[in-house]
């Protein structure tokens, strides 16, 4: 990790969202303001409402539209927006779990369509949706969770064929997004980050294979991400990170 003058020297105020509303978006959302006082965090995310933040559903043009509307009306500028929305697994409306896959006869088109619709769709829409409301002289965070299974070169075991294509289409997409920016926001960071296996319901089932120490709670998690995030600048937009400020192989 290279700290640049915008990540130290310019603690952030203005305004923060963390979009995704899960276990570690919910503890990003607590840290953030207890580490940068003077940030305004707001939660975004499908089951949040009122005082609680924004709703916003990342798969919906609509509510995208919604959100930029309402960040455009915003009078405190956005300085860092955060995307700790993801899927591995559910129960799909037709009934059947979406589950990872282990072998390729249980590969399926809807649990590919959905996987990439929010883990590598959303996050370059949610880009989209907030780029009009970027102000070009200030330093902007743009950080997404990613995950080191979606490093094609670190991949050993193979499966979840769904959830790692989805992934790694993310850090290509994203990966093209901070190269566009480096030339029209020249202070603008653009991360992609695996933030640890971490005690929520994402990781649940398969948390018997995670030694106890390897298994972070959502709160050790989200701090570590802040301070990762708040050490990069321009310079490092575009990396891949794990969340000891570590760069994953792509
Ligand atoms: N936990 C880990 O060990 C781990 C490891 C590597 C990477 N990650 C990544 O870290 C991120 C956060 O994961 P987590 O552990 O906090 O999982 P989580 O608790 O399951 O949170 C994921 C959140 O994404 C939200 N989401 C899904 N679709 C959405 C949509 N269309 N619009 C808005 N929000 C949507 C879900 O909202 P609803 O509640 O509305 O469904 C859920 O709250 C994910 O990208 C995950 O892939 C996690």
């Amino acid at each position: 990790m290279h700290p640049t003058a915008d990540a130290m020297t310019d603690p952030w105020s203005g305004r923060a969202l963390v979009v995704g509303a899960g276990g570690i978006g919910r503890a990003l959302a607590k840290a953030l303001p207890r580490i940068f006082p003077d940030l305004a965090v707001t939660l975004c995310g499908r089951t949040v409402a009122g005082s609680d933040g924004w709703s916003v559903d990342l798969e919906s043009e609509q509510s995208l539209q919604q959100l930029q509307s309402r960040l455009l009306e915003d009078t405190l500028p956005l300085r860092l927006v955060i995307n700790a929305s993801g899927l591995l697994h559910r129960h799909q409306p037709t009934g059947q779990a979406l589950q990872p896959e282990k072998r390729l006869n249980q590969v399926s088109p809807d649990a590919l369509k959905a996987s990439f619709s929010i883990n590598a769709m959303a996050p370059l829409l949610l880009a989209q949706a907030i780029e009009p409301c970027l102000d070009r002289s200030l330093p902007f965070h743009f950080a997404s969770l990613s995950a080191r299974v979606g490093s094609i070169g670190d991949n050993r075991s193979g499966g979840w064929y769904a959830y790692r294509g989805a992934k790694a289409a993310q850090n290509m997409y994203l990966r093209c997004l901070s190269l566009e920016w480096s030339r029209r926001f020249p202070r603008a960071t653009v991360l992609m980050l695996h933030p640890g296996t971490t005690d929520t319901a994402l990781s649940k089932p398969f948390q018997s294979f995670v030694p106890p120490d390897k298994l972070f709670s959502p709160e050790r998690a989200a701090d570590q991400l802040v301070q990762v995030i708040s050490g990069q600048g321009p310079a490092q937009s575009g990396a891949f990170l794990a969340w000891d400020g570590q760069s994953i192989p792509w």
